[in-house]
């Protein structure tokens, strides 16, 4: 029997019927409309002003509430914010938005972000390619949208997920080059700065040697985490949230994470001796995260 694009975790591909994923919005709008809002994108993000209030009035917390607007975190207060997007392809909680709706909310998303950021400060964003017919490279869009709030590139990691064959039948045209299809076996986690590439303030680091030399290397390997396992459709591992807290937050910083999802990145956040806020519009994955984040008391 053919299978489908997966709305909760990964799908097995053999006789892959991807009709149902061609059929979304993502591929019926035009994609004139979404080179045109990046144009239009301007510098320097939202002219939102949250002035300061202390930590305990705010952090360490989940708001069921979109990210589109974080009014609870102040101007300036969060030191690294890591996320995975929802890519819009399907998942349980995606909507059917056409590509340049999908980009206004990562733009008006990072906007808050770059807002709640303190100079210096990172946003690191996981993100995958999408498709074939055509490959939409995500990554490219997300470089044009947060550059264009006002970001710095600061690096790149292909998060490899499995270290050759996967289960993937997808590869199109068998021993032929009439259609030969490649089998993704990563991802990417883009890394991007505020105003400045180093941290103007200082603070105490708890990463080890080891760690610190296998996670400045721009490959790294991780493996996925089971969907089912955690009960979300696509969690990350809790492994790659702790590396990118460890290689770019200083303890009792502030990390952010803006689509939470089941809540990993604020987990890790919280066995690091970090300070986290979480930002997610289910309420069953908000309640998930909050049973999650209890059990780590
Ligand atoms: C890829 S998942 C994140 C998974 C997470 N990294 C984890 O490990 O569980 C993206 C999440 O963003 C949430 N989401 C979608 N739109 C949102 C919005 N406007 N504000 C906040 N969360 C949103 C979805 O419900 C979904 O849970």
């Amino acid at each position: 029997m053919a299978t489908r694009t997966a709305s909760f975790g990964a799908p097995k591909r053999e006789g892959h019927d991807s009709s149902v994923f061609y059929s979304r919005n993502l591929y019926q709008g035009d994609f004139e409309s979404l080179h045109r809002l990046l144009i239009e994108i301007g510098v320097g993000g939202t002219r939102r002003k949250i002035p300061f209030k202390p930590l305990q009035d705010w952090a360490d917390r989940i708001y069921c509430h979109t990210s589109e607007d974080m009014r609870h975190v102040p101007d300036g207060s969060v030191a690294l914010a890591f996320t995975s997007p929802p890519y819009n392809s399907g998942k349980e909680y995606d909507e059917d938005l056409d590509i340049a709706a999908y980009f206004g909310l990562m733009s008006r998303v990072g906007a808050e972000v770059y807002r709640t950021l303190k100079p210096g400060g990172r946003y690191v964003i996981n993100i995958a390619n999408l498709g074939r017919k055509p490959y939409i490279p995500m990554h490219a869009y997300f470089y044009l949208i947060h550059t264009g709030l006002g970001f710095l590139p600061a690096g790149e990691i292909i998060w490899q997920k499995s270290r050759g064959a996967n289960g993937s039948c997808a590869w199109g045209s068998w021993l032929s080059a009439k259609s030969p299809r490649l089998r993704d076996i990563h991802e990417y986690l883009l890394v991007f700065v505020k105003e400045h590439f180093s941290r103007p303030d200082t603070g105490t680091s708890d990463v080890t040697r080891e760690e610190f030399m296998s996670s400045t290397l721009s490959v790294w390997e991780v493996q996925p985490e089971s969907a089912k396992r955690v009960g979300h459709p696509a969690p990350f591992p809790m492994e790659l949230a702790s590396r990118v807290i460890k290689l770019y937050s200083y303890v009792r910083d502030v990390v952010l994470d803006p689509f939470a999802g089941s809540g990993t990145t604020c987990v890790a956040a919280k066995r690091l001796g970090r300070h986290y806020v979480g930002y997610e519009i289910v309420p069953e994955y908000c309640a998930l995260s909050a049973g999650r984040l209890q059990k780590e008391r």
